[in-house]
């Protein structure tokens, strides 16, 4: 039983583990495979916000691979102070062989992990989102068929996908470039963790997003108001000026770059439709392969 709570969590060789299973997952499902690996398990899906690719990929990997999955609400499963924490983790546990949590704090997710006593997914929390950067390694390693002597470039807010994103950088060996505003940066106590994790870790931060883009294979954005901070939508637009991933910035990176977003996004916003559209945009394979990424993470836990 292992669980995948964070990225951090993780070894390299754990990193490895998974990204090949869901290569070789993908593979055969491509040649009409269905292995029953999950035959008879249960997911349980505990979701404190809303989702479509995390939640959706999940129960298919789960009907995919022989098994079956319950989905709860952080409301439905009285997280909300209805009983303890542990006590529901405990009660969960008992009815499934596997549990997917999408939460607010990092650490509800660490506490299932205490208690529940079967293996724990991090479908994201406010602090990271592991399964979409495992994922997102995936869809980089196909595209470009290696790891070696990329260099991803994250523009936008310094937020939980940006964390995933440079952490599994630093597993996989890919260099790793941010762009953010001021007081938007990733926090300095994570770059601190960060660098001394990854000491080969190459790390680039700056505030002018065409700095960052510079000589760089990928191009990442995501939303820059997440889910939870609805309130600060206005004034973060504002803060946020200039930091659109258009046609102008993608032409700042390598010629051959490729556009990234792990969705869902506010086009005409962090995104222009064009570059999201066109031909260098990877976003949809991207969502694919949170499929396939689910299905490796859950076979990887249970064993
Ligand atoms: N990328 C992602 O996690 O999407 P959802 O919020 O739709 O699950
Ligand atoms: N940063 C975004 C990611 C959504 C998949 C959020 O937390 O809302």
């Amino acid at each position: 039983m292992r669980h995948l709570t964070s990225l951090f969590n993780l070894s390299s060789e754990d990193v490895r583990e998974i990204l090949a299973l869901a290569s070789d997952l993908k593979s055969r499902l491509r040649r009409g495979e269905r292995p029953a690996l999950l035959a008879g398990h249960v997911l349980t899906q505990v979701f404190e916000k809303p989702s479509l690719r995390t939640r959706l990929s999940f129960d298919a990997a789960m009907m995919q691979l022989g098994g079956s999955s319950i989905f709860l609400t952080g409301k439905d499963a009285g997280l909300e102070g209805r009983e303890a924490v542990s006590d529901v983790a405990r009660v969960i546990g008992g009815y499934s062989d596997i549990i997917a949590l999408r939460t607010f704090k990092q650490s509800l997710i660490e506490d299932f992990a205490r208690w529940s006593g079967k293996p724990v997914i991090n479908g994201l929390s406010n602090d990271c989102h592991p399964c979409q950067a495992l994922a997102d390694a995936l869809t980089i390693f196909e595209a470009f068929g290696s790891f070696e002597g990329l260099r991803v470039a994250y523009i936008g807010d310094g937020n939980n996908v940006a964390v995933s994103l440079a952490e599994v950088c630093g597993h996989v060996g890919m260099n790793f470039s941010i762009g953010t505003p001021p007081e938007y940066e990733l926090p300095r106590s994570f770059i601190e963790q960060l660098k001394q994790r990854f000491p080969k870790l190459d790390v680039l931060e700056s505030n002018d997003p065409y700095a960052a883009a510079a000589n760089a294979d990928v191009i990442y954005t995501d939303v820059w108001a997440s889910m939870g901070q609805e309130d600060e939508k206005e004034a973060r637009q504002k803060d946020f000026k200039g930091f659109q991933v258009d046609t102008a910035l993608m032409q700042s990176a390598h010629r051959k770059a490729r556009f990234m977003h792990c969705l869902p996004a506010r086009r005409g916003l962090e995104v222009s439709n064009d570059v999201m559209d066109g031909p260098q945009s990877l976003c949809f394979p991207q969502a694919e392969n949170r499929m396939h990424l689910a299905k490796a993470a859950l076979v990887w836990g249970v064993q």
